[in-house]
This record gives C-alpha cells, structure tokens and sequence, in this order.
C-alpha cells in the first residue's frame, strides 16, 4: 500500500512537473514573441519618440523641467544678475559650470559630417546622443548647487550662467524644449574697457587692442542676438545698464517671462551672499563686485579710459551698438532716470566704504591664493612630471585625431 501510494503521490508529481515545464515554455514562447513585438514597435516609434529608449525616464523628465539660461557676452552683467535670482526662494543658478561650455565643444565636434557617419554605424543616432547630453546636463545644473538648495522649497526652477551658451541657445532648446533664456546685453565699450582692464582672457580677444576686442564683441553679441532671435518665445533681451538703473521694474520683467511670483528678498542679494546663502565662486572675476548692493559704479566708469581715436571708427567697428540702441557718439551715454532704491544703496555704500573696500579687498586676495596655488601645483607638475606629462598629452592628442 505504502509502495503504491508514494508510487501514485510520484506520478502526480510527474505529471504536475511536466505540465509546469510546458506551461513556462509555452510562456517564453509567447514572452519573447511579445517581447519582439515590443521592441519592434519601440524601434518603430523611437523615430518619433526620442525618449522611449530612456531606461531611467530621465529624458522624458528633460524634456519636462523648465530650466532657464542667462547668458551674453562675459563681463555684462550676467553674474548680477544670477546673482539678484539666486535670492529668490525658489530659483537657483549657481556660480559658472564651465563644464557645460566643453560639451558644446564636444558636441559640434561629433556634429561633423564624417563624425556623424561614424556614430550612425556605431547605433548612436542624434536622439541618443540628444538624450545623454540632457542627462548630463540636468545632473550638472541641479546638482552642482546641491548645497544651497532648502529641500522643502518644492518646485525650484533650476537655472544656469555659463555666459558662452547663449551662443548655443537653439540646440538647447531643442534638448529642453520648455526651457527659457535671457540674454543680458551692456554697452560694447563698457564690456571691452572692463574685459582689457581686469585682463579677462577670451581665446583670441587680443586684450591689448580696443579695436580688436570691440569687433570680436561685435561679432559674440551679433551672433547671440541671431540665437535669441531665432527662439523669440523663449528669449528674453534685457540690459544691463536699465537692470542696474532700474532693478525692481526689470526684475518684475524677468520674473513675468520665467512665471515665478515676485518675492522682495531679490533686492536683498548682498544680506543673503553675507549670510552664504547664495554659491560663489572666488575664481570668478565679477565676485568683488555682486557682494554689495547694487549701484552705479560700473555704469559710465569706462568712459575716461576709452580711447578716443576709436570714437570716429565706432559704427564700422561696433555697429550692434547701434542696433541694441546704445548712442554711439555719445561720451558718456544718457542711459536713462535711476530709481531711488539704488540712490539710497549708493548713499549707504558712501557711508560704510571702508567696510566694502574691505570686503572687495578680501574676495580679491583670496583668488589671489587660489591662484598662487594652482601656479605651485603646475610648477610641481611640471618638475616632477615634465616628460610624463608631454608624453601623456602627445598620446591623448594622437587618440582624438584617432580614425
Ligand atoms: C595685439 O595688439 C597689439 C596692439 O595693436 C599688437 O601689437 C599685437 O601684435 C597684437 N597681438 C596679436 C597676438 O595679434
Ligand atoms: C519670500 O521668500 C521668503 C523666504 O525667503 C518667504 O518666507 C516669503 O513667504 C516669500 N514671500 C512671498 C510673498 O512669497
């Protein structure tokens, strides 16, 4: 009995084994016919959809986020005004990436039509290479200011100054398309004075030449102004000299275009950096100046050192100044009424001036030491490592020409 009953009890077991067998390859079966139909539709409607491949939803959440760009030409005004939105609650740009400038480098390198061949046959279509770079970029703008972001503030627009990539404004709308830019505009003899005079360094900007750095200015601004004009929805032109005269109209401009309520902690941007509140970056050349309230120093200062043979030449060499309705004959310019908010911060500037020329004084000395440290760390490098270094660079040059 007891044979035949486990003999029964094994039988079942047989035969419950073998329909499970049947029914989990029956299931792989079907499984991978419809797995096969997924991937052919995906493939299908990955045409259309760049983000269907997007393993994380990370790209779909790019093409969601409304990120904002402020750009224009370096010394115009654009840390200013990152700076006044940095006050704001629930806005957040941070100091200077640089790392974003590079991948723009990076992608019109890899936008070469032989390059473009090459990645097709490698599987990297445009929307893969579209999807990595918003990937990449979002990770950097969010979280390179972790730190100076209050996690309870839901809904903070992420924004980001690296000045340059308001030469690239098209592409990256079509990376974000709900993103919005401001291009910040000054007066071209006051960005060219302030660039020769504090020796900004702009690759081929020769800096010991006004009319040379005045056409290359010429040039950055036109080519920017074409940039905004052509994604005039999601771009907005302000200037600089109407920001620093009028800093709570513009301000309520801005903030309008970006659809963030306003908020008077925007006029408070020096408590708030005191308080280390907002990112800065000692190595970036306008930290000494956004500290202290905002104020007309740098308004017509330029006028007194610009040469004044350049002045006859101006529309032939700069005529975009014209174009953004700067008065080009006239020295100084009249650039318009100033409000009483920045009259007061004047007047209480005069008062303390110790103090700031105190604090200016500190933030120039630091980067001073950063400076001088990084100097020792090339020098070292160099002593130590000279053909080491040589060879690896040589090598490293060898394998981008590589193919
Ligand atoms: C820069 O400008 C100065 C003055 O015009 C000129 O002497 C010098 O050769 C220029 N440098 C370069 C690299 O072109
Ligand atoms: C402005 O921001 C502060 C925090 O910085 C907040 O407490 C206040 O409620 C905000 N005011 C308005 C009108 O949103």
């Amino acid at each position: 009995m007891v044979v035949i009953r486990s003999f029964s009890h094994n039988r079942q077991f047989y035969l419950l084994s073998k329909s499970c067998i049947l029914f989990i390859i029956l299931l792989i079966f079907f499984g991978l016919i419809t797995f096969d139909d997924i991937q052919q539709k995906n493939s299908n409607q990955n045409d259309h959809n760049p983000e269907i491949f997007d393993s994380q939803g990370a790209a779909k959440r790019a093409l969601a986020t409304p990120l904002l760009f402020i750009g224009g030409s370096p010394r115009s005004g654009t840390t200013l005004l990152r700076v006044l939105l940095d006050s704001h609650p629930s806005i957040r740009c941070g100091a200077e990436t640089h790392v974003l400038q590079n991948l723009m480098i990076l992608y019109w390198r890899l936008s070469l039509p032989y390059e473009k061949i090459r990645l097709k046959l490698a599987g990297i279509d445009q929307n893969l290479l579209y999807s990595a770079m918003r990937n990449f970029m979002l990770e950097i703008i969010q979280n390179h200011q972790k730190k100076f972001v209050d996690m309870k503030t839901k809904d903070i627009l992420y924004c980001n100054k690296d000045p340059l990539l308001m030469n690239n404004a098209i592409v990256i709308q079509k990376l974000f398309p709900k993103a919005k830019f401001i291009h910040i505009v000054r007066d071209g003899r006051a960005v060219v004075n302030s660039l020769i005079k504090r020796q900004v360094i702009i690759s081929n900007f020769n800096l010991s030449d006004y009319g040379d750095c005045l056409k290359r200015w010429n040039r950055m601004v036109s080519s920017m102004n074409y940039q905004c004009s052509r994604i005039s929805k999601s771009c907005l032109t302000i200037h600089y000299e109407q920001l620093i005269l009028n800093p709570k109209y513009w301000m309520s401009v801005v903030l309008k275009f970006i659809g963030v309520p306003w908020n008077d902690s925007i006029l408070k941007h020096d408590q708030l950096i005191k308080s280390g509140r907002i990112q800065l970056s000692l190595l970036e050349r306008s930290t000494e100046q956004v500290i202290k309230p905002i104020n007309l120093d740098a308004l017509t200062s330029w006028v007194k050192s610009f040469p004044f043979e350049m002045r006859s030449k101006i529309d032939s060499i700069a005529p975009m100044l014209k174009h953004f309705g700067y008065d080009p004959h006239s020295y100084p310019p009249d650039y318009g009424r100033v409000d009483e908010f920045v009259l007061r911060n004047m007047e209480e500037m005069k008062q303390q001036s110790m103090i700031w020329a105190k604090r200016e004084k500190k933030v120039i000395d630091g980067r001073k030491d950063i400076r001088k440290k990084l100097n020792e760390i090339n020098q070292n490098i160099h002593v130590l490592n000279d053909r080491f270094e040589e060879e690896h660079k040589s090598v490293n040059e060898d394998l981008i020409e590589y193919g």
